[in-house]
C-alpha cells in the first residue's frame, strides 16, 4: 500500500504526476531555497506559495495587530520540514514549527525507519467536542440528573438552533450526557452537550451552544448555571497512529528489548512518563502550531488522557515486540484540531503549512499529527535506549557552529565529523578547522 499507489495519485492540478516521494536524499544539505522548492514540488504546490516562510513575508505587524490585543510585534520560530513520512500509504512533508534541535531531523530518521514496513497507520473517531454546563446550588442532584436527561431532545435542538451551518456540513449535537460531580464546594450537576464540529477545532462552536442552552439547563435541573465552557479533555476526539520498526533499522534484537524497557518505565512511572509524553509532544505541538492550532489545548487533552484506569499518570504511547522481532508503537490521544477558523485561516504560514501537508480535512490532519508524535517518541527512546540523546544533540549543534564559522554546504560534512570527533564543538575550533581544509583544498 505504502509506495506505488500514493506515489503515482494524479496531479492536485489534475495531470498525472511522476512519483513523488517525501524521502527526499540529501535534504538536509540543500540551501533554504533549494528545500522550499524541492517541498513545493513535492507537495505539488505553487514554489511562490512558500515564499510566506521569509520573516518579512509572514505574519505582518499590521495582521498581528488583528490577532491579539496590545501587540508590538511578532516572534518568529525555525519552521522545518519532517521527511519520510508514510501515513495511511500516502507520501508527505511535514511542516513543524520549533525552536529546539535534534527535533525534525529525529522525527524524520523515526519516519525512515518506519517506511520499511509502510509506514504508519492512523485512524480516528468522530470529531466529537463536549461542552460543559455546570448547575449549583441544586437540591436534589440526582433527580435534576434525569430530569435534564428526559429534556434532552429539547436541550439537544435548542444546542443545534445556534449553528444551522455546522448542520449543513453534516456536524452538529449528537448527544446530551448528564454527571453528578461532588466537590469540596458542593455537589453540581454538569451537563454534557456532545457535538461533532467537522473541520473546526470547536471551542467556539461548542461555547456558543453551552452558553445558549445554559438557562434552560438551570431551569429544569433547579439549580444556577455558571460555567458554561468546552473541555479540553477531549476523551470522544480520539486520533491514533500505529507503526511497526525493523528490528534491524533500529540496531537489532537487543535495541527492540531495551526501547521496550524503556517504555515500560514511562508506563509504570509517573516521573518518566511526563518526560516520555513531553517528547511526544515535542513532535505534536511543532506540527499543531505550524498549522496555526491550539497547542495548549492539544497539550491539556494529551496529558488529561494520560491517566491509566488506577488513577496514576502514565505513558500515552505503547511499545511492544511483535511476533517477527520488531518493535510496534502505538499511541491514541485527544487531538482537538482544526482546517477552519482561527490562525489557521488567518495566519498566511499556517495556510503554506497547511497546503505542503495537503490534508483534506480535519481528521486527517489529526492523524498526521499523532503519526508525527510517534515517530518523535520512539527517535526518543531509542536514543536514550542507545548511546544518549547527547551525541545526536552534539552533531547538530556543530552543524550550527560550523555555519556560524562560515562552512558552506559543501564544507558542512567534514567540519562538522572533525568538531564532534575532537569532542570540541566552537566556533573558534570551527574557524580553524576550516582554514586547514581550505589549506590543503
Ligand atoms: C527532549 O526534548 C525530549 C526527551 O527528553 C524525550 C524523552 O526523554 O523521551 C528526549
Amino acid at each position: 500500500m505504502a509506495s506505488s499507489a500514493a506515489t503515482q495519485q494524479p496531479h492536485r492540478s489534475g495531470r498525472i504526476s511522476m512519483p513523488r516521494t517525501s524521502r527526499i536524499s540529501g535534504f538536509r544539505d540543500l540551501s533554504v531555497e533549494a528545500r522550499r522548492a524541492a517541498v513545493a514540488e513535492t507537495a505539488d504546490i505553487a514554489p511562490e506559495s512558500l515564499a510566506v516562510l521569509d520573516p518579512d513575508q509572514g505574519l505582518r505587524v499590521d495582521l498581528a495587530d488583528r490577532l491579539v490585543e496590545n501587540v508590538v510585534g511578532v516572534m518568529g520560530l525555525p519552521v522545518g520540514i519532517a521527511t519520510n513520512f508514510v501515513v495511511n500509504g500516502r507520501e508527505l512533508l511535514v511542516p513543524m514549527a520549533t525552536e529546539e534541535a535534534s527535533v525534525v531531523a529525529a522525527a524524520s530518521n523515526a519516519a525512515r525507519i518506519a517506511r520499511v514496513h509502510g509506514g504508519f497507520f492512523t485512524s480516528t473517531t468522530a470529531p466529537v467536542m463536549q461542552a460543559q454546563v455546570q448547575i449549583v446550588d441544586v437540591t436534589d442532584p440526582e433527580a435534576a440528573r434525569l430530569r435534564l436527561l428526559e429534556h434532552r431532545d429539547e436541550l439537544v435542538a435548542l444546542a443545534d438552533s445556534q449553528d444551522p451551518l455546522l448542520r449543513e456540513l453534516g456536524g452538529g449535537v449528537r448527544d446530551l450526557t448528564v454527571r453528578v460531580v461532588p466537590s469540596r464546594a458542593g455537589t453540581y450537576v454538569v451537563a454534557h452537550l456532545h457535538v461533532d464540529v467537522r473541520d473546526a477545532m470547536g471551542a467556539n462552536a461548542v461555547n456558543t451552544m453551552a452558553e445558549a442552552v445554559a438557562d434552560r439547563a438551570g431551569e429544569i435541573a433547579g439549580g444556577r448555571t455558571l460555567l458554561r465552557i468546552l473541555t479540553n479533555k477531549a476523551d470522544l476526539r480520539l486520533a491514533r497512529a500505529r507503526a511497526v520498526f525493523a528490528a534491524d533499522a533500529l540496531g537489532g534484537a537487543a535495541v527492540v528489548d531495551d526501547i521496550v524497557h524503556g517504555a515500560a518505565l514511562a508506563e509504570a512511572d509517573p516521573y518518566r512518563a511526563a518526560t516520555h509524553n513531553k517528547g511526544i509532544m515535542n513532535g505534536i505541538s511543532a506540527v499543531v502550531l505550524a498549522t496555526g492550532n491550539d497547542t495548549r489545548a492539544v497539550e491539556a487533552g494529551a496529558h488529561s488522557h494520560a491517566i491509566s484506569p488506577s488513577g496514576h499518570y502514565t505513558s500515552l504511547s505503547r511499545f511492544e515486540k511483535n511476533a517477527d522481532g520488531d518493535l510496534v508503537g502505538t499511541l491514541e490521544l485527544p487531538m482537538a484540531v482544526g482546517l477552519v477558523g482561527g490562525a489557521t485561516k488567518a495566519h498566511p504560514v499556517a495556510k503554506a503549512a497547511l497546503s505542503v501537508l495537503g490534508v483534506a480535512s480535519a481528521a486527517e490532519l489529526a492523524e498526521v499529527v499523532t503519526a508525527v508524535g510517534l515517530a518523535q517518541n520512539l527517535a526518543a527512546v531509542r536514543a536514550l535506549a542507545t548511546e544518549g540523546i547527547q551525541r545526536g544533540h552534539m552533531s547538530l549543534h556543530a552543524r550550527n557552529v560550523a555555519t556560524t564559522a562560515g562552512a558552506t554546504p559543501e564544507e558542512l560534512p567534514a567540519v562538522v565529523a572533525r568538531l564532534v570527533a575532537d569532542k570540541a564543538v566552537r566556533v573558534d575550533h570551527a574557524e580553524r578547522v576550516l582554514s586547514e581544509l581550505r589549506a590543503n583544498s
